[in-house]
């Protein structure tokens, strides 16, 4: 599934950027260019942030 139109980044991609480091929203627009476009996704880059760095996921 897309997060981002603009830049084509799945939520996969997304996740992938998350794992090999990028801690927020410019650092994922920095790995794979999400978020970079018009904005609409950045609240949603930002959910999958905390989701994914949530200590209760780190396990
Ligand atoms: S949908 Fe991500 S920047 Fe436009």
């Amino acid at each position: 599934m897309y997060v981002c139109i603009c830049a084509a980044v799945s939520d996969t991609q997304v996740r992938a950027c998350i794992r090999n480091g990028a801690r927020t929203v410019e650092e994922i627009g920095e790995r794979c260019q999400a978020g970079t476009g018009c904005g609409t996704c950045l609240d949603h880059l930002d959910g999958m942030l905390e989701q994914d760095l949530a200590p209760s996921n780190a396990a």
